[in-house]
Parts: structure tokens; sequence; C-alpha cells
């Protein structure tokens, strides 16, 4: 394993070096500190009721609490992750990470480009982007807060050029304007807080800088129809059957519901200062990927 295939723990912005991942972060403290830590998502009126799982919260809810049970439940599908992705997908979701790194070879063959991959998970968008990139390509970085995820993710990509970063896509150890192109293919819908999340790619992408969001989305008509019945009906349950657990797979389709519509999320990018921005579907409406420019 080379020294770049481990992964760098973070989870504050740096003031050094620019996307230079910090050694010692918030993963590193002991349980005491780690609870003393202010946390910038967190409301001051503290803990509200129950705490909502994952993918956009009120803001009166508990965001840390929410962003909390959605990395412990993808640090429990780890091990299953990538196998019920392919079966669920029936293996549409290579052709969807492929598509989309393709549109971006004009930056991931250029060899002074920095790319990130936010929300990376095992790393398999992360791979497709290297594969447009090639040998002497852009420099690419994956980062995700599932540890368990990001294990997977170094197996996958023994001696390979890429780096692992452990940290959080709300409060990314990257240095301002650091990356010509953010990518986040189906992790982005998790977050707690999509504002924050769209100011945060924002923050590190160099001027003109793109980003490329992938993630499902609900056709209409008659394939809409057919696609609601598989994704509500038969996809947890076989998930819920390979997984052993219930919880992700009913937690899936009630994330894609809640996730705005295209036009909406457009508004949000462009209120969070992309300059451009703009929708492509993929497989009748299934998945698409959100572009902007900053
Ligand atoms: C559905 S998986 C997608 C993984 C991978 N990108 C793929 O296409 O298979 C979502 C990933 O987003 C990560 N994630 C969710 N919220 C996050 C956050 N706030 N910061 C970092 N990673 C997050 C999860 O840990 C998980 O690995």
């Amino acid at each position: 394993m080379t020294e770049r295939n481990q992964i760098s723990r973070s989870s504050t912005p740096t003031a050094g070096a620019p996307g230079t991942p910090m050694e010692q972060g918030r993963s590193e403290l002991t349980p005491e500190a780690k609870a003393a830590l202010p946390h910038p998502n967190k409301p001051d009126t503290g803990s509200l009721g129950t705490p909502t799982l994952g993918a956009r919260v009120d803001p009166e809810q508990d965001q840390t609490a929410a962003a909390d049970a959605v990395r412990d439940m993808f640090s429990s599908i780890a091990p299953r992750y990538d196998l019920l992705n392919h079966v669920l997908s029936l293996n549409v979701d290579r052709y969807w990470w492929w598509r989309t790194a393709r549109r971006f070879r004009h930056i991931l063959r250029r060899g002074d480009a920095h790319v990130l991959d936010l929300c990376c998970g095992t790393g398999d968008m992360t791979l497709a982007l290297y594969r447009q990139a090639g040998v002497g390509g852009a420099s690419i970085v994956g980062a995700d807060f599932a540890h368990p995820m990001l294990c997977r993710a170094v197996r996958k990509s023994v001696g390979l050029p890429l780096q692992w970063v452990e940290a959080d896509a709300l409060q990314m150890p990257f240095a301002d304007c650091r990356f010509h192109l953010v990518t986040s293919a189906f992790g982005f819908r998790n977050l707690a807080n999509y504002e924050a999340g769209l100011r945060e790619i924002h923050r590190v992408l160099a001027a003109d800088g793109e980003v490329a969001i992938l993630d499902f989305g609900e056709p209409r008509g008659l394939p809409g129809k057919l696609y609601r019945f598989y994704f509500r009906r038969v996809l947890p349950a076989i998930g819920s059957l390979i997984s052993g657990t219930r919880g992700p797979y009913a937690y899936l389709p009630a994330s894609v519901a809640r996730f705005p519509q295209p036009q909406e999320m457009l508004a949000l990018m462009k209120a969070s200062g992309f300059r451009e921005a703009a929708y492509t579907p993929y497989t009748f409406g299934v998945a698409g990927v959100y572009w902007g420019r900053k």
C-alpha cells in the first residue's frame, strides 16, 4: 500500500498549506475532548426532540445528531455496500459514474488540476474519475466521514495515486479555492444542510471551478410509476434482506422524496454563489447531474 493510499483524518478547515490534510483532527481526540468541541452545525438551542435521520433536517432540529445517524448507517452497511449498490441499481450505477466522470475530461486530463470527490464512500466515483484522468492527469482526493466506507476505498485503490481524507462535507479540511472540480455521487442528498453543503463546495472551488452532484431523481409518466414501485417496494425489501438491516433501505426512497426538485436545487446553487447551474437527467430521470460553475 502506498503512502497516498492511507486515510488522512481531519474535520476542521486548514489554515495552512492549501489542500493538505491535517494530521490531527476531531477523529483523533478523546471522546471527552470531542464532546467539548463546538460544532458549527449544532443549533444553540441544543437538541429538540427525536433526531431526524439525515437529508436536510429543519433548522430547529439537531443537525449534528442527524449527521451522526447518517455516518453510523453507512458505517454499518459498508461491508455490503458495493454488492447492494450493483444489485439494486442493476449495475446502471457504473454507467452513471462513468458518464459523469467522462464529462469532466477537460479538467481531469490536466496534470495541474486538483479534483475532490466528496462523500466518496467506497470510492467508485473516485475511481471513475481516475480512469478518465489517466497517468499524469489531475490529482484526485476522495473524502467521506464514514471510516469503514473509506477503508474499503483504500483497499480498492491499492497502488493508485489517490488520496483519501476522513472529513465532514459541511466542514472540510481544505483551503479556499483549492479544487478545479468537486464531484459528489449519491452523497450530497444525505447532508443535514444543503445550503451549507453548497457554500462549502463553493468555498473550496477555484474561480471558474466546476461542481457535479450526481443523485437520484424522480422520473415522471409511466417510467416514473414503474420506478416508484421498484424504489419504494422492491428495493427496500431486497436491500433489507441482503444487508440484514431495514433502516438504510427504507431511508433511501424517503431521502430521495425529500430531495429538492431540479428547479429548487438549481435555485439553491445560484443562491450559494454558482454563476451557472444546469441539470442533466440520466436514464429517464432516475438519476441526474447538477452541474455548476463558480
Ligand atoms: C450513498 S453513499 C455514496 C458513496 C459513493 N459516492 C457512491 O457513489 O457509491 C453516501 C456517502 O456519503 C457519505 N456522507 C454523508 N454525509 C456526509 C458528510 N456530512 N460528510 C462526509 N461524508 C458524508 C456517507 O458516509 C456515504 O459514504
